[in-house]
């Protein structure tokens, strides 16, 4: 089915809260829906449509899959404890490097992920809950590059001919598929949402596992997650679209205490861009770029090589994996 999008020009925020509202509470009636937040703008603000829509027969989870950034999961339920929306803090570590384990396709880690969220962690919830429904917070942009077959975001499912009913028994929602990203940030903003979620720049869903080329390890996510801090500090003025560090497969010879190291390499990207649908490398001061190569070298263990992506979105993406 073809979707209808609703432009940054076009869209009414307080219209379109109030529409999305009254459809989330009549499609889910009497009965509950479980939604996943990951801090994210799009997860926020669907979070925040339903709480608005169903009260507490809305039951939000935070999904701690070993993936996230440093100190994620505990800043994101903070946060919306201060907003009034009890958040469940899960943790399915476990599940998930153990999904992952011993796969290197991009695709396949992306489709180890998706069923591990959809089938194994939410399938298990809805039936403990009760719940029929899954809000989510899919938008457009996701459902073009899934459907083109540029890559496979892994929130996709009915777009990707999959029943979710039959599959995993429950029914999925999606508010926000007529949306790009800017559209999300006025919603989330009209919502009451703080700026440090409407502004935040975007994080993939698969999360850190986009970001480590190979096998996704909890020692190689340890290794994407801190450099991705040192990154993030040390470019957050730049106001980029996003900064990201990325782990490679391959390892180069280095040196170390006047002694070969065969070390790790971290790639940095730094990406202007509208809506990620194309994106152009940040042109950052030199000065910069040497600090981060400083930083990474001596504060995360095993790397030898940094180096910063200058190529554009296309031929290029945003994330690696
Ligand atoms: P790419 O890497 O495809 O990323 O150029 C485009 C934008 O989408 C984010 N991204 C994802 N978001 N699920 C998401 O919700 C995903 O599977 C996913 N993969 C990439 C990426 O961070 C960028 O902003």
């Amino acid at each position: 089915m073809a979707i209808t999008e609703i432009t940054l020009q076009e869209l009414d925020a307080a219209k379109f809260i109030e529409q999305k509202v009254r459809e989330i509470a009549s499609i889910v009636g009497n009965g509950k829906a479980i939604n996943a937040l990951s801090g994210g703008v799009d997860s926020s603000t669907v979070t925040m449509l339903g709480h608005k829509a169903l009260g507490d027969r809305l039951l939000t989870y935070f999904i701690d899959n070993g993936i996230m950034r440093e100190g994620e999961p505990q800043r994101v339920v903070a946060l919306f404890e201060r907003l009034g929306v009890p958040v469940r803090l899960l943790d399915a570590q476990q599940e998930f490097f153990a999904a992952l384990k011993g796969i290197t396709d991009p695709e396949e880690k992306r489709e180890a992920i998706t069923q591990t969220f959809y089938r194994t962690v939410f399938g298990r919830l809805v039936r403990e809950s009760g719940a029929k429904f899954l809000l989510h917070g899919t938008i457009l942009t996701d459902v073009e590059e899934t459907v083109g077959g540029i890559k496979r975001q892994h929130n996709i499912l009915a777009q990707m001919g999959i029943n979710t009913e039959k599959e995993f028994g429950y029914t999925v929602i999606e508010p926000l598929v007529q949306l790009r990203k800017p559209a999300v940030r006025k919603v989330a903003q009209a919502l009451g949402l703080p700026e440090e979620v409407y502004n935040r720049p975007p994080f993939p869903g698969p999360a850190l596992a986009a970001r480590v080329i190979g096998e996704v390890t909890p020692e190689r996510v340890e290794i994407v997650r801190k450099a991705t801090a040192i990154v993030e500090q040390e470019l957050s003025y730049t106001g980029a679209f996003q900064a990201l560090a990325i782990l490679h497969e391959d390892r180069v010879t280095g040196m170390r205490d006047g002694k070969r190291d065969y070390g790790l390499q971290i790639e940095v990207r730094c990406w202007d861009s509208k809506d990620a649908r194309t994106a152009a490398p940040t042109r950052l001061p030199y000065d910069i770029l040497e600090n981060i190569a400083e930083r990474i070298t001596s504060e995360v263990p095993g790397v030898v090589s940094v180096t910063y992506n200058v190529t554009r979105k296309p031929p290029s993406t945003i994330e690696a994996v």
